[in-house]
């Protein structure tokens, strides 16, 4: 649940009318909503209630510092994959001990700063990367916790390019060469294994391949035990889903029942690293409509957002619902359009074939754009990234002004 709703055929963020947030900062922008960041959350943190758990919000979904700094105040971890995504993170008030630094190329550099920072976890993604950061972390006189992130081989059932945990994608480690590189790192000396981890995709939409993955860690997890290496947690990674259309995905509470069904008695810390479920819904994208465009064939509505704003629909063929900020009081005709931005790219599309009562200059709402909306923004075509907006109850706070476009190339330089 959101706190975005239509009252009166207008579109609020919370209390705010969202007209007045898209006259007053202009088109295209983000709106997100503080109290469904914080509901988010909450949901996953209740769900697991006494069972022992850090929810690590996985920054990528939306990296804005208002946004982790929301989190931050509720006591959030993250799940970070950069030595950037790590920056943020502090400069919001995170804890860097609560933190998970995953990711299958990690850098030296950032292997440094995360150890400097006293980093929860390395998720060790290759017996390379698990010979690196030993090597870093004995030169400089640290040790390092990490966990392996294994690759438990089971169909996550989503789009291919989110689904991470088969045997033919880059992540993770083999099951069969897991016990093996365990025991190795239990003899590498500034290593210290606190837990084993895995991500088997994104925007899942049922328990069981949770349920199948979970089986598989607790088989390694029990293993382990029996070898004298004991875990401290076991990290599901993230992935559950959220409602685009008609999507059904199990709620937090639904899966946290699951998780403490299969862990039985078992004395571990349970991590999540939920992204999507939390931001996805946080956050709409506005745009406005600068011309409808009918043609013998297809009716386009042209609006000033594009696939550079927002890139799933692009990229994954995602499905977003798409809504004008104000009905008319006198409606036009619906008709079928397709929602389309000015990038020149045959992909440069929001929605297809949505049935829409609207005028030239209309605002149209973008919903579930809170998660992989701005953080996969680009300049291509020169175009300035939307501005960001972050909403409490009435009060609204411009959080990241929109681009100039002077400042997009302020820092190139010609040749003498
Ligand atoms: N942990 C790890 C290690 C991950 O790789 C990811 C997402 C997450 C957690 C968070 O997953 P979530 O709870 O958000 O599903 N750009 C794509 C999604 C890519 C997800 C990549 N990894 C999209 O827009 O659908």
């Amino acid at each position: 649940m959101d706190f975005f709703t239509v009252r009166n055929g207008e579109l609020y963020a919370e209390e705010v009318p969202v007209a007045v947030i898209a006259k007053e900062v202009g088109t295209p922008c983000y709106i997100y909503s503080r109290a469904t960041l914080e509901r988010h959350w909450h949901a996953f943190n209740t769900a697991l209630g006494d069972t022992p758990h850090t929810i690590c919000y996985a920054v990528k979904a939306n990296s804005h510092i208002a946004v982790l700094n929301v989190l931050a105040r509720l006591g959030s971890g993250f799940d970070i994959v950069s030595g950037g995504e790590l920056a943020r993170v502090i400069a919001a008030g995170g804890d860097p001990r609560k933190t998970i630094f995953s990711g299958v190329g990690k850098l030296p550099q950032e292997i440094l700063a995360a150890l400097k920072a006293q980093i929860g976890c390395f998720n060790v993604e290759s017996e390379a990367e698990l010979q690196l950061i030993n090597d870093i972390a004995q030169q400089h006189h640290y040790i390092a916790p990490i966990a392996l992130r294994v690759n438990p081989n089971v169909d996550a059932k989503t789009h291919p390019y989110i689904s991470t945990g088969l045997k033919e994608n880059k992540f993770g480690i083999d099951m069969s060469d897991v016990m093996r590189l365990y025991q190795y790192a239990a003899t590498l000396p500034s290593i210290k294994i606190e837990g084993i981890a895995c991500h088997i995709g994104s925007q899942l939409t049922s328990t069981q391949p949770f349920v199948d993955a979970l089986a598989e860690i607790l088989r390694i997890y029990d293993d382990l035990q029996q070898q004298g290496i004991p875990l401290e947690h076991i990290d599901l990674g993230g992935g559950l889903g959220v409602t685009y259309q008609q999507e059904t995905p199990p709620s937090p509470e639904d899966y946290a029942k699951a998780i403490k069904h299969h862990l039985g008695d078992r004395k571990v810390n349970i991590v999540l690293e939920p992204g999507r479920a939390i931001a996805a819904n946080a956050g709409i994208l506005i745009t406005q409509v600068l011309l409808l465009k009918h043609q013998p064939h297809k009716n386009f509505a042209v609006v000033d957002a594009g696939m550079n704003d927002l890139l799933r629909p692009a990229l994954y063929e995602a499905w977003h619902q798409i809504l004008p900020v104000k009905a008319h009081a006198n409606p036009p005709e619906k008709v079928l359009y397709d929602i389309v931005g000015p990038v020149c790219e045959t992909a440069d599309f929001l929605g297809k074939e949505r049935s829409l009562a609207i005028k030239a200059q209309d605002l149209l709402a973008i919903r579930s754009a809170g998660a992989y909306g701005f953080t996969m923004s680009s300049n291509y075509n020169t175009r300035a990234r939307a501005a960001e907006v972050m909403v409490d109850k009435d009060y609204y706070q411009v959080i990241r002004p929109r681009e100039t476009i002077e400042n997009l190339f302020a820092s190139e330089r010609l040749l003498p």
